[in-house]
């Protein structure tokens, strides 16, 4: 009798409770990050993260933190690390933002520079963040379809303000042309902000872009090719009216005390960032030349990993039979265009070896 009585109240409750959520976030269907699993027997080639140490100045600089400095708040301006960051840059300190990883100056720009009877715009496929962060603000945005090479072929939509553009691209790996991107910084009407989370590994970078164009925003991230994925911090460059619109709206100690050390004593030590990214892009090669003898379709990788498409197996098989063997890749099912492919990050050389010799094994007895 009780339990009668108490259910129609406590229905009552959830309905009032989800009127108070906003209708945007009530239908959103958040961002999927790749797993974290806590077994540390299981080889992880699905996030992008970096194998190697990072600089040997962070463990330095973490052992020289003075804990009675953790009781303030940090500097919120981030003083020094924007000196570092506009040093490396030929910039100024006024043209530097930084965030709690570039994923904060995306959903930052979104809320900066987009009306809501405007649309943002961005590739198919592309990072999968972007769609989620025009949900969240209730905001339109339109795919421009990469064609079966992924290569963008198509006219843009003038209503477009915000351009979201991987570069390179990613789950793709794949950089993009010069002249596909001139024309997009040239179209004055639109922000473009070109995401080069994986630049460092790449020959190209459009980084001049946002010292000559007005409209044009670069980000950067210090958790690939810095090995600091852990710290949460990205940075982009560009003109400073743009810097100052994310500035107004960001959180006033956005970046802890902790990561503007360690960020700025690793991006003053380039070699050891350099020395990492030359050895995973050698480690890259010899994947790649592996897995086109077994039949692969590989698609030339600027970034730390490869988009590939297995031969003889499906992309979902190959994902299952692999993590069988504790290795575990991305594999997306949910958009046509990426579901017969698998993205491998690339890891040390002994673990990729060890992929090379499961993949050996799985290709073998699947086409016995
Ligand atoms: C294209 C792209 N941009 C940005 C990010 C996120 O970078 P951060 O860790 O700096 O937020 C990722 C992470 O995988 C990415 O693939």
């Amino acid at each position: 009798m009780l339990i009668v009585n108490l259910l129609p109240l406590d229905l009552e409750k959830r309905f009032k409770l989800s009127n108070l959520i906003r209708k945007s976030v009530q239908n959103l269907k958040g961002y999927v990050p790749g797993e974290q699993p806590f077994d540390q027997n299981i080889i992880k080639l699905n996030t992008n993260e970096n194998p190697y140490l990072p600089s040997p100045d962070v463990q330095d600089i973490l052992s020289m933190v003075e804990i009675s400095n953790l009781n303030k708040y940090p500097d919120p301006n981030c003083t020094e690390l924007k000196k570092v960051i506009a040093d490396l840059h030929n910039c100024s300190v006024d043209e530097v933002f930084i965030g709690n990883g570039s994923d904060e100056i995306l959903s930052l720009s979104v809320k900066s520079f987009v009306e809501k009877n405007e649309v943002v715009g961005f590739f198919d496929p592309s990072y999968s963040l972007y769609s989620v962060l025009a949900d969240i603000e209730n905001i339109n945005y339109e795919f421009l379809d990469l064609d079966e090479k992924f290569e963008f072929n198509g006219s843009f939509n003038s209503k477009i303000k915000l351009f979201l553009i991987a570069n390179p691209n990613a789950p793709t790996g794949l950089s993009l042309s010069n002249d596909l991107m001139l024309k997009l910084v040239k179209n004055k009407k639109s922000v473009l902000l070109i995401d080069e989370a994986y630049a460092d590994f790449s020959k190209n970078n459009f980084m001049h872009f946002a010292l000559e164009y007005e409209n044009c925003l670069i980000t950067r991230s210090l958790s690939k090719s810095y090995s600091l994925a852990g710290i949460r911090c990205g940075y982009c460059i560009g003109n400073k009216n743009l810097i100052a619109a994310l500035n107004k709206i960001k959180d006033s100690y956005n970046i802890n005390y902790l990561t503007q050390e360690i960020a700025r004593v690793a991006i003053l030590d380039q070699r050891t960032m350099k020395a990492n990214v030359e050895a995973i892009n050698q480690t890259k090669n010899i994947l790649e030349n592996k897995l086109k003898e077994l039949g692969f379709e590989v698609f030339p990788s600027e970034t730390n990993f490869i988009w590939v498409k297995p031969l003889g197996i499906s992309a979902k098989k190959l994902y299952n039979l692999l993590m069988k063997e504790n290795i575990l890749v991305r594999y997306f099912d949910n958009n046509p265009k990426t579901k017969d492919f698998l993205r491998i990050t690339i890891g040390t050389a002994p673990e990729i070896f060890n992929l090379i010799d499961v993949l050996n094994n799985i290709i073998n007895n699947n086409l016995k």
